[in-house]
């Protein structure tokens, strides 16, 4: 079946700043806005608080059963609900940070987000982002961005936005579980974090949020 509905896919390295040019490209097009990475989040959450250990890949496929994802757009702002919680700030707190990357390079989780995903994908005009939109996703997104930024200049974003919540966490720290992340994201057998062939490469280390948002639309 063709498709008529539109999809942005973004990809790219932990923090260089995806979801900010998703949700304003989403809100300029008024397109759905999805974050994928939260999904991988949420199912993180999930399996620390049933204390399933990362090892128990059997384990973990059975418990994809137990978890159920929503989203919601309030006040402007998209929510993730883990069973029905509200979990869109827990999230982001460095201990789901510190096992992400290893949640999301199990199989079975990512067999599962991917199929979710794709269901949002098949009528609605939305940007997603995440590792792998543009490459397993949605390979045949209308365009595909693949982000990168100066890894200390990432590092100092994400600290300065975690310090702001009120995280009491060092740059180093920061610096390390980007790193971390960045080298698992990358190097995983499932569905890696890689360049599509035809997708373009945005650096935004230099560019502020209004320029990256003028290079995606010039591209449209
Ligand atoms: O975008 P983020 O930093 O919130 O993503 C959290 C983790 O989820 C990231 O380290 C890798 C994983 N992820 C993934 O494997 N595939 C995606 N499409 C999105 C995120």
């Amino acid at each position: 079946m063709i498709r008529t509905n539109k999809i942005i896919a973004i990809d790219g390295y932990s923090s260089c700043g995806k979801s900010t040019l998703a949700k304003a490209l989403a809100t300029k097009l008024r397109y759905l806005y999805v974050d994928s990475g939260a999904m991988y989040r949420a199912v993180t959450l999930h399996l620390i608080r049933v204390a399933r250990p990362i090892e128990d890949e059997e384990g973990i496929a059975e418990e994809l059963e137990n978890i159920n994802l929503d989203f919601e757009v309030k006040s402007g702002e998209n929510r993730i609900f883990l069973n029905g919680e509200d979990v869109s700030e827990e999230i982001r707190q460095m201990y789901v940070s510190d096992l992400v990357s290893e949640v999301s390079a199990i199989k079975a989780v990512r067999v599962a987000m991917v199929a979710q995903q794709q269901k949002l994908g098949k009528r609605l005009d939305i940007v997603m982002d995440g590792r792998d939109i543009g490459t397993t996703v949605f390979p045949d997104a209308d365009l595909k961005i693949f982000m990168t930024a100066d890894p200390k200049i990432r590092a100092e974003r994400r600290y300065l936005e975690l310090k702001n919540k009120g995280e009491n966490i060092t740059l180093e720290e920061v610096f390390e579980n980007l790193a971390h992340r960045d080298y698992i994201d990358t190097t995983r057998e499932e569905s890696p974090l890689i360049r599509a062939d035809d997708a373009i490469i945005l650096d935004n280390t230099n560019l502020n949020e209004e320029e990256q948002l003028q290079f995606v639309l010039d591209r449209l």
